[in-house]
């Protein structure tokens, strides 16, 4: 504990904002905190993903220290993805820590839902705000097909009913759309938003490879989802906010949670962009379509001090990448960069 008062009284001088070249500030950290994962989704996991050791992956206490760093610098918000986060034991003790920076306004986690429904005491417990559970389909054998494992629907709607029921809030499900697998299923999704208060968010597929590899047909634009919606039940736009990456909508009559509409690909929001991430061997990745990333865990295990790290992470987050937008204007294809199941979305 004294060694922590130490460092904080030094990092008390070093209050100003992370912020790159264009003047985007980082507020939101997502920490991959492995890249195991139980399930092999189509279009994350490759038929023969290489695990990082063991002993290349951060420990609690490593992440812990880089997320009061970053708090010092004006972080308050951390989601917790993978791999499958929950593929690492306790970790609600991880939150329990994260929980004791005071800077820290939300934390939130991103899972499969496979130990959702005995996890989310703990994790509640341990001060985890929300979750989002990825849910791809709700046809019992798609939902199969799509994440690569046989009999496991059942178990993953559980864990977001238990989710609900010890008060995680807000309760999200993501669905990443392609075109051809379950873009017949977006009326069964509004149903279940609107039976569940769930708040559904549909993501448009991005070109990181998996088992299936990434085609432009095979994206559905989130324009076409708010139209299909729209043709059925009339939606209200939520004002967006700073930084988001969702189009949030709520239903006109009131009914039920939200819909969240992910356009990276089509409309991407990179121009207010607050995020940076920390993979699960300790690089920092300012942006997830750029290859750049900066090794913090080699400074970690060197011994550095808290001001030595955080300046090495201005210097990382200065470099952000300008974002997908100007590619996209200068119609270039954007290159996959890293796979999606070592960054964590
Ligand atoms: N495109 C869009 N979303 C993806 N995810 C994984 N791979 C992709 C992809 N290629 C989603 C996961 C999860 C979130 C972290 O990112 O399904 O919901
Ligand atoms: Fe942010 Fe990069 Fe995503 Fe744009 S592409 S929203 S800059 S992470």
């Amino acid at each position: 504990m004294g060694n922590d008062r130490e460092r904080n009284v030094a990092l008390e001088h070093k209050v100003e904002p992370l912020q790159d070249r264009f003047g985007r500030v980082a507020r939101k950290l997502r920490v991959s905190v492995t890249d195991r994962c139980n399930f092999r989704c189509d279009f994350c996991m490759p038929v023969k993903p290489v695990w990082l050791p063991k002993s290349e992956i951060l420990t609690y206490e490593e992440i812990a220290r880089i997320a009061r760093i970053l708090a010092r610098m004006g972080v308050t918000k951390i989601r917790l993805s993978g791999g499958e986060p929950l593929m690492r034991r306790d970790l609600d003790i991880l939150v329990a820590m994260l929980r004791e920076i005071p800077e820290v306004r939300t934390i939130a986690m991103t899972t499969n839902g496979f130990y959702l429904a005995e996890m989310a005491e703990r994790l509640k417990r341990a001060g985890l705000d929300s979750v989002t559970v990825s849910l791809h389909s709700l046809k019992p054998e798609r939902y199969d097909e799509v994440v690569g494992r046989k009999g496991v629907f059942e178990r993953v709607m559980e864990g977001l009913k238990v989710a609900q029921e010890v008060g995680l809030n807000p309760v999200k499900v993501n669905v990443v759309m392609l075109r051809g697998c379950n873009d017949d299923e977006i009326s069964d999704f509004v149903e279940l938003a609107r039976k569940s208060n769930l708040t559904v968010r549909f993501i448009e597929y991005m070109p990181f490879d998996g088992r299936k590899f990434w085609r432009p047909e095979l994206l559905v634009p989130g324009e076409e989802v708010v139209r299909t919606i729209e043709s059925v039940h009339p939606l209200v736009p939520m004002p967006r906010e700073q930084g988001s990456t969702a189009r949030v909508y709520r239903f006109a009559d009131g009914i039920g949670g939200e819909i969240g509409i992910i356009t990276s690909m089509t409309s991407p929001f990179c121009g207010d962009c607050d995020r940076i991430r920390l993979t699960a061997d300790g690089k920092i990745v300012p942006c997830m379509f750029s290859r750049d990333e900066y090794d913090v865990k080699s400074l970690l295990r060197s011994g550095a001090t808290d001001e030595e790290i955080a300046s090495f992470i201005r210097d990382a987050f200065y470099r952000k990448f300008a974002g997908v937008e100007s590619l996209l204007r200068e119609h270039k294809t954007i290159a996959y960069v890293r796979p999606m199941y070592q960054l964590g979305g």
